[in-house]
């Protein structure tokens, strides 16, 4: 195959908009786009609340400094604050520049784009298209990108970069009709591919497929990750399924309500109540629940979303999605009844560690949107920067790769090394004996953090964890792919989504384990406290000898000094 000068690697937010933007830097690039399921299916398509930006056509007095210190401030002090400046700066243009290329931004009454309240968030400042904002998105980019000429290599299977004397030439990929394993010499390559909170399982609001799959590859092949150990849990996933009910629905005047009928929302946050920051309104749920006023079931424990106050008029505009997914997984119409939600493992504040140019540091491989950390989130992100950050990193990633490729000589990718990779894969196929089988592991693990690298975390379970973990490795070793064809064989990607599950989910609970404080999303019983001394770093991770070594980097202050975090 001729060598590409982009490869993005996913087809979600981050990915579409960097290749759009590259495009844009240099129509005459020759840009692939590979996506294990198609570009409109990616996870992208599931966020529902909608993307912030100080637009002030809500509240008239929001500016863009409010949105840099909410974002600061809701990062538990841990976000570098020149990357959030970034992010919030460019916010505004970037909410216009979808307007104007075709997104069906929700209107308010005077026409302009409708915002509305999310958490921890000064003032209403989320642009949103009804619950389906995320989805509207990527419709807008692939369309985008067809027009301009990105090629695409669809249900298409990242398995690693090559590399040779630390030069990175290309990307090995199987395509998933053949099962036949092809390169793609590339002179750069963007990682696009999500987050990994599904190693959670079914304590998870992610797609099936956000396994991490773009992280793993570059730990393998030696570039750092950062603060892997903070994973969000959103406040509201369905009791049964772990589905995300979007923020927007407390945005728009939802309660949360124990057994006993309280808004207990006042003991934990009484200014901001039902739109305190993700981290903190999470443990305000498993506390309830912990403490015995959340509702019970055969299904798990949970508490109560009420929407029933807000009549079927609104409902019915604004959430829609919500209701119809209250009612095919829950069998519960929010008009009539509350929804019953728990916690649930939502986002990846870790990933790939990048400069604020979307650059890791290998020479040509960068990575934007929820597989890198910049690090806009920090310790906890706020609801409605997510979509944000794949667009505006994303915008960033593609243009700073479009001005770099020239830079560097086309890869060649040796046949050697395409029959080594297929080789490895059908070694799945062969193990003879005791053999392990994908569905048991894949369960065990998603147990296994619930249970010890959770909400509240400490010591001795997380110990525990990283005990099983390395059995869960050890096991891993024997498992056998039971479908020996070469279309479309599932089993064989599950296992390989897998395996990058247990090398990621080693790096999120060593980091949790060596970080003794309490910090956003990381909460530790036994540190129950932020310690700024100690901790007011980011962690680094990276592969040494087959096993997670740790390191540290300081944190980019700016105009915000270190403050205690009240809401
Ligand atoms: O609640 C939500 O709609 C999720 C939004 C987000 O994660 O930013």
């Amino acid at each position: 195959m001729k060598p590409f000068d982009i490869v993005i690697v996913g087809g979600g937010g981050a990915g579409l908009y960097a290749a759009m933007e590259a495009m844009k830097t240099n129509p005459s690039l020759n840009i692939a786009v590979l996506s294990k399921v198609y570009p409109n299916r990616s996870h992208t398509s599931a966020a529902q609340g909608g993307a912030n930006a100080a637009l002030a056509n809500k509240a008239k007095d929001d500016t863009v400094e409010m949105h840099i210190f909410d974002t600061i401030k809701g990062s538990d002090y841990l976000a570098d604050q020149d990357a959030v400046d970034i992010l919030c700066s460019e916010a505004p243009k970037i909410i216009r520049e979808l307007d104007n290329i075709g997104t069906p931004w929700s209107r308010l009454d005077d026409n302009t784009i409708a915002q509305r309240p999310f958490g921890g968030a000064g003032r209403p400042r989320c642009c949103y298209c009804a619950d389906k904002t995320g989805h509207t998105i990527l419709q807008t980019l692939y369309e985008q990108c067809l027009k301009k000429g990105v090629f695409f290599f669809n249900e298409y299977f990242s398995l690693s970069l090559s590399v040779n004397n630390s030069r990175m030439r290309g990307l090995l990929a199987m395509n998933m009709k053949t099962g036949k394993i092809e390169a793609f010499p590339a002179k750069t390559v963007i990682f696009a591919t999500g987050g990994y909170a599904k190693m959670y399982w079914n304590r998870s609001s992610n797609a099936a497929g956000n396994t991490g799959d773009g992280q793993a590859i570059a730990y393998r092949a030696g570039i750092p990750l950062k603060d892997m150990e903070f994973v969000q849990f959103h406040p509201t996933g369905l009791r049964k399924s772990g589905l995300l009910v979007t923020e927007g629905a407390r945005g728009e005047g939802g309660y949360l309500v124990n057994k006993d009928g309280e808004r207990f929302m006042a003991r934990y946050a009484p200014e901001k109540m039902e739109l305190g920051p993700r981290d903190l309104v999470s443990r305000s749920i498993e506390t309830e629940i912990l403490q015995d006023r959340g509702f019970d079931s055969p299904a798990g424990k949970y508490i109560h979303l009420d929407l029933t106050h807000l009549g079927a008029e609104l409902i019915k505009s604004r959430l829609p999605q919500i209701r119809e997914m209250s009612m095919n997984f829950e069998g519960v119409d929010p008009i009539e009844e509350p929804i019953p939600v728990r916690p649930t493992a939502h986002y990846s504040m870790g990933g790939i560690d990048t400069d604020n140019y979307g650059r890791t540091v290998m020479d040509g491989v960068y990575a934007a949107g929820e597989c890198a950390c910049v690090s806009v989130h920090g310790a906890n992100r706020l609801g409605g920067n997510s979509l944000l950050d794949i667009l505006v990193f994303g915008r960033i990633a593609g243009h700073t790769a479009a001005e770099e490729a020239g830079k560097f000589e086309p890869g060649v990718i040796s046949p050697e090394e395409i029959k080594a990779k297929d080789e490895e894969l059908r070694s799945f196929m062969q193990s003879s004996g005791h053999y392990e089988r994908y569905g048991a592991l894949r369960e065990e693990l998603g147990q296994t953090l619930a249970l010890n690298v959770g909400i509240y975390r400490e010591a001795s379970k997380i110990s525990r964890g990283m005990d099983e973990l390395s059995l869960l490795k050890e096991r891993f070793k024997k498992i056998r792919v039971f479908d020996s064809s070469d279309i479309f064989n599932t089993n064989l990607m599950q296992v390989l989504e897998l395996q990058n599950m247990l090398d990621l989910a080693e790096t999120v609970a060593a980091g949790a384990l060596a970080r003794e404080e309490s910090r956003g999303s990381h909460t530790r019983n036994d540190f129950p406290t932020r310690d700024d001394e100690k901790w007011h770093k980011h962690t680094i991770a990276t592969l040494d000898n087959g096993t997670v070594k740790l390191g540290q980097k300081p944190v980019t202050m700016g105009r915000y000094e270190l403050q205690e975090r009240t809401y």
